[in-house]
């Protein structure tokens, strides 16, 4: 993952995100079967974060190499014996040495992403696949309109509520295939998101930069939010779920 935005910076505890954000890596099932990966095959996965999924490639036969700038997900995923790297997703400088690029759930965080994917594009030997998952148009749509009402309502930095990039289907393609990509494969896939840990866990595990700004009103203002939320977003059990909306792709350098 990539946390700097242009307008905040997301930092990371691993113990948090074992805690409460498991789910992301429970949930690439999809992606990683897009991926097929061959044994001995070299990998780079892009935003591999505490390695949940870097692991999985590792035991599947292949050669991965796992960067992300969170220093305390790299810690963990070191901890497992992964090979990763500190580095930003924006400036990728592999010499044409992978045979995949792989990404799960890290892109909407990289906020230009014309220079991740010449980064991509770089790191592929030739005939390379760029295979990715992320958050695509309308994800999270209502959770991130209830944050805009309650900053807009208390004077707050709206921007902060949403600071991702989701891109629709026909967008990013473009933005591969102006980059020299040929699309294999792409599309959105609504993927509503239990959340056991409840709404809130995850507004403080991913939105924190938003919170943070109403200072010492915090726990008032994600009380407004999740109030805002309940109906659409908790049912009659207490159970919550996410509008979450993927956006999934295979590209290939020629
Ligand atoms: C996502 O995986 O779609 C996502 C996670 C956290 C914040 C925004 C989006």
């Amino acid at each position: 993952m990539n946390f700097n935005t242009s307008s905040s910076k997301q930092t990371w505890s691993a113990d948090a995100y074992s805690k409460h954000g498991r789910f992301v890596a429970d949930l690439a099932g999809a992606v990683y079967e897009w991926l097929a990966p061959q044994a001995g095959e070299r990998i780079l996965d892009l935003g591999c974060g505490d390695g949940a999924l870097t692991q999985k490639l590792v035991d599947a036969g292949c050669d991965v190499l796992g960067v992300d700038m969170s220093d305390d997900l790299l810690a963990a995923a070191r901890e497992r014996g992964l090979k990763v790297v500190n580095c930003d997703g924006h400036s990728l400088d592999f010499p044409a040495e992978f045979d995949a690029v792989f990404s799960n759930a890290a892109l909407h965080w990289m906020s230009r992403p014309e220079q991740v994917i010449d980064g991509v594009w770089r790191a592929l030997k030739p005939g390379g696949r760029f295979v990715a998952e992320f958050g695509g148009h309308g994800n999270v749509a209502a959770i991130v309109t209830a944050m805009r009402a309650v900053s807009a309502h208390r004077g707050g930095e709206e921007s902060l509520a949403g600071p991702w990039f989701f891109p629709s289907p026909e967008v990013y393609a473009d933005m591969l295939e102006s980059a020299g990509f040929e699309v294999r494969r792409i599309g959105l896939y609504p993927r509503p998101t239990p959340l056991k840990s409840g709404m809130k866990e995850w507004l403080k595990l991913f939105r924190k930069p938003f919170f943070e700004q109403f200072g010492n009103e915090t726990d008032t203002v994600l009380e407004e939010v999740e109030q805002l939320l309940r109906p659409s977003l908790c049912d009659a059990r207490g159970n919550w779920t996410a509008d979450y909306v993927r956006i999934r792709v295979e590209a290939v350098k020629p």
